[in-house]
């Protein structure tokens, strides 16, 4: 039993709980993390100590970061099989940060997109935090041994980042860090932006172009009788050319486990009303359980706490475990027990 759980491979992912989740995170990752559960030993972590990186309203902090640990677990992870936990509450990630900075060059993180796109929407805090950014995310994954990491194209480059500086210290001080890979779920399954077809969707963009997990029912009922078709009026699966139709298309054949053709089948020859409200109910009936569970959770702050308590604690046993042998590697003086 032992050996078979130390045999499985880790895998780590970090959400920032600045925003709500969408429909895109539910069916680009959170779905898929619910079929993982039993195979690796996953690691999900609220990442707060990133999301200050540029200014968060202290309430609005606090509750969003039991908001996204209660949508994950309403979302099927069950804690005692994965680690949910928020980021602050393990030191280990600022002090490995603090180590693997002196392992970092400047050039590397000026060459970050992320960053240079942040600082020029934030060019009023550009802090330093925001530029040592992807060394934080570097201590996270290596922290844990991670084998895989979950991550958007977006994120590509800081993963790279943290195989590179991983690789370095290896190279100083022996295998000290798993060198990780990323994880990338199953293709096709990328959901646009309601109003702007092209454009992936994003919890960034104004409030009709995305359908959040929490959204209320009016809410989403609106949103999809709003979002952008055609004008040729024929229901077929053309992401070049029809964008608006396919990606309606594609919400519903990830919300009711059916395949494109079967659902583009069982909706030809229909108008565009049909297939918005098809969508709309499939879409609705995802995500009311999700809805009620994590209205659960969240109305028992004691019981989600505890929770995210008893796994900061599992989590923090993996991260000294890597702390203290790095820390043992560069030369820290030992800790000696009394
Ligand atoms: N930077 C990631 C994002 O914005 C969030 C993140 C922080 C992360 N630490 C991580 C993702 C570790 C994967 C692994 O999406």
């Amino acid at each position: 039993m032992e050996n078979q759980v130390q045999q499985k491979k880790t895998i780590f992912s970090g959400i920032q709980p600045s925003g709500t989740l969408t429909i895109g995170n539910y069916i680009g990752a959170l779905r898929n993390f619910a079929l993982l559960q039993d195979d690796y030993n996953c690691i999900y972590c609220v990442v707060d100590m990133h999301a200050i990186t540029v200014r968060q309203d202290a309430a609005q902090l606090r509750k969003r970061c039991l908001e996204v640990a209660a949508t994950y677990m309403a979302c099927g992870l069950d804690p005692k099989k994965n680690i949910i936990y928020c980021q602050s509450h393990v030191s280990g990630h600022a002090e490995l940060s603090w180590i693997l900075n002196c392992f970092t060059y400047m050039g590397e993180l000026q060459r970050m997109t992320q960053y240079k796109d942040k600082a020029a929407k934030h060019a009023d805090n550009i802090n330093a935090g925001l530029f040592t950014y992807p060394v934080l995310m570097a201590a996270d994954i290596l922290l844990y041994q991670a084998d895989l990491v979950p991550i958007g194209a977006d994120q590509k480059q800081h993963l790279e980042l943290t195989r590179d500086i991983a690789q370095r210290f290896n190279g100083v001080y022996g295998d000290v860090f798993t060198v990780p890979e990323g994880y990338f779920g199953k293709i096709g399954s990328r959901i646009m932006s309601l109003q702007e077809p092209t454009r992936k969707m994003s919890k960034s963009d104004p409030d009709d172009c995305y359908i959040a997990i929490l959204d209320p029912e009016d809410a989403i009922r609106r949103k999809i009788k709003r979002a952008v078709t055609d004008s040729d009026g024929e229901i077929r699966f053309d992401p070049e050319n029809k964008p608006g139709v396919s990606n309606l298309l594609s919400i519903i054949a990830a919300m009711s486990n059916s395949s494109i053709e079967e659902t583009v089948s069982k909706l030809q020859g229909q108008g565009y009303g049909s297939l918005k409200n098809y969508c709309t109910e499939v879409v609705l009936d995802t995500l009311r359980p999700i809805q009620a569970e994590h209205a659960k959770l969240m109305a028992d702050k004691a019981y989600l706490q505890s929770v995210l308590m008893e796994n900061a604690e599992r989590a923090n046993a993996i991260a000294t475990r890597t702390l203290r042998k790095v820390q043992k590697k560069i030369g820290f003086a030992e800790r000696i027990k009394k």
